[in-house]
């Protein structure tokens, strides 16, 4: 699919946060845009890679505050390729992940607008890792389930229940936290047993990571204690338990680093 004007949309995976997660083609792309068109998920440090001159439009998506509608960005990723432009249009962690990425490349195809899909690290995949929270283990989940707890309507939660409390394996609820007490709630009523491990992980991948950990029973109380706010991401299942043992991220401090604040030698000398 080629548009005659030359321009071109990138559907770019930012990562769940912490930069040097991006894709080496998702830092190449950066490199050469012309125009940014970013979600509010995604981090600032991710915008840096971008030359100080490529313009940078933010597209909002924050619940209950979206600054463009989706049929606005729909319209100014066409137009803007139209144009000849080489725009990165990025979205935090995967495009095709809870993104709607899907959306915006089908109005893009059906414009024909040329376009590519640059994978990202999804928020399950990156916040597991770096809260020591493995999403199989051969002794606790031989499935992992991604699903959104986005509240419909505003009040009500709609997912397969019966599928989700199954043992041996994890459930990934991405938009879950304002559902946090209705979806441990629906488990228990469901057949978990209440005791059944579940983390909290606010701000995954980044300096400011919080990692909670506790049960389906006690987890609402310990998440409105702490006053955890978005992005959050809930892990239940028994792999929750290694958490103790294998949390290694520490953003500041001799055991860690803050990972973003690594030199960037190797991304400067990438071939376009
Ligand atoms: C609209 S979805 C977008 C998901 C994204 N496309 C992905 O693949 O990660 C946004 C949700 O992802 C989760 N999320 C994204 N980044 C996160 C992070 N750094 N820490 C915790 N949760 C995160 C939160 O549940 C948040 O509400």
């Amino acid at each position: 699919m080629r548009s005659s004007s030359g321009g071109r949309v990138y559907l770019v995976g930012a990562g769940p946060g912490d930069p040097e997660l991006l894709t080496l083609r998702a830092v190449r792309l950066l490199q050469q845009a012309d125009v940014l068109v970013y979600d509010n998920l995604v981090s600032p440090g991710v915008l840096d890679f971008a030359p100080a001159n490529a313009e940078r439009i933010y597209a909002g998506k924050r619940r209950n505050e979206h600054t463009m509608r989706q049929e606005q960005i729909n319209a100014l990723l066409v137009k803007l390729a139209r144009e000849g432009k080489r725009v990165v249009r990025l979205k935090g962690g995967d495009p095709f992940i809870f993104g709607r990425g899907g959306e915006e490349m089908q109005e893009l195809a059906a414009k024909g607008i040329d376009f590519e899909v640059v994978p990202g690290v999804t928020a399950a995949c990156g916040v597991a890792s770096y809260s020591g929270i493995p999403l199989t283990h051969r002794d606790h989940a031989q499935v992992a389930l991604f699903v959104t707890g986005h509240l419909k309507d505003g009040s009500k939660v709609e997912l397969d229940w019966p599928a989700l409390v199954r043992p041996s394996q994890t459930v990934v609820i991405y938009m879950g936290l304002n559902a946090l007490p209705e979806i441990c709630r629906q488990l228990i009523a469901h057949g978990a047993p209440a005791s059944r491990p579940i983390a909290v992980v606010q701000h995954g991948t980044m300096a400011s990571q919080q990692v909670l950990t506790g049960t389906l029973a006690d987890m609402p109380h310990k998440v409105a204690a702490a006053k955890l706010s978005s992005p959050s991401l809930l892990i239940v299942g028994d792999v929750v338990t290694l958490q103790e043992t294998l949390d290694w991220f520490r953003p500041t401090g001799a055991a860690g680093q803050d990972t973003a604040a690594l030199p960037l030698d190797i991304l400067t000398s990438l071939q376009p």
